[in-house]
């Protein structure tokens, strides 16, 4: 439970990222984030100097960019608790993926080959940051009858949710959980990132909070709209 606190400048105080980094991308090699392991143990001394000490590797699983299988990731977390243990850092890492909203996920979904993390069995995944793509309710409601609870990663972020927040109720009736990224809530009151971050925390809608860290330096975190992005629509 988070508690609210003004600043003196108007802006809520951002919540404590607390030691739980429930997205992240750390895992050398895989997807966007860091090309070696020389980077991706960079990244683990930043989390552990801003007090996270276990965070939840989401390397990205997209179909036509980063087919990354189950298998592949298992692999690279060990790996990456290895290469941790050897360089005597005690950062704890959690096996997590961050599904794109897409028909392949809902192929996974039903034959259970997904990486979910806690008790609640979260599955991280996220959306096209324009328009909401037709399976998003199939992917929660197949997530959900399958015993996993659906978890949206950096709603903040979303520009269809950003104006119409009666969709964001929707979805949490739905019983969509929301992760946003720590960094949004350091964004200026210009910011309809920042904006929407503050407004969910406000209502309550934040449920886990990760860094979405790609690099160790804030100035090489790749572009968002670098990324191509497969057709998200379902199949005929
Ligand atoms: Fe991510």
């Amino acid at each position: 439970m988070f508690s609210l606190l003004i600043r003196r400048d108007g802006l809520i105080e951002p919540p404590p990222i607390g030691e739980l980094d429930a997205h992240c991308h750390l895992l050398p090699g895989l997807d966007d984030g860091p090309p070696n392991e020389r980077e991706a143990l960079a990244i683990a001394r930043l989390l552990l100097a801003m007090g996270v000490r276990t965070a939840v590797a989401t390397p990205h699983v997209i179909s036509d960019v980063y087919p990354n299988s189950t298998e592949v990731i298992l692999e690279a977390v060990s790996r990456m608790r290895r290469l941790l243990r050897e360089s005597g850092l005690a950062l704890e890492i959690i096996a997590g993926a961050e599904y794109y909203a897409e028909n392949d996920l809902l192929d996974l979904i039903a034959r259970d080959d997904l990486l979910a993390f806690g008790s609640e069995k979260y599955v991280l995944f996220e959306s096209p940051v324009e328009c909401q793509p037709m399976v998003l309710e199939e992917i929660v409601f197949n997530l959900r009858s399958a015993g996993y609870t659906p978890l949206l990663a950096h709603v903040e972020r979303y520009r269809y949710l950003q104006t119409d927040h009666d969709l964001v109720e929707h979805l949490r009736q739905l019983g969509v959980c929301f992760q946003v990224n720590h960094p949004s809530f350091h964004l200026p009151k210009t910011s309809r990132r920042g904006e929407m971050a503050r407004w969910l925390y406000t209502r309550g809608f934040v449920d886990l909070l990760g860094t979405d860290m790609h690099r160790a330096s804030p100035l090489i975190q790749p572009s968002r709209g670098s990324l191509k992005r497969p057709d998200s629509r379902r199949r005929p």
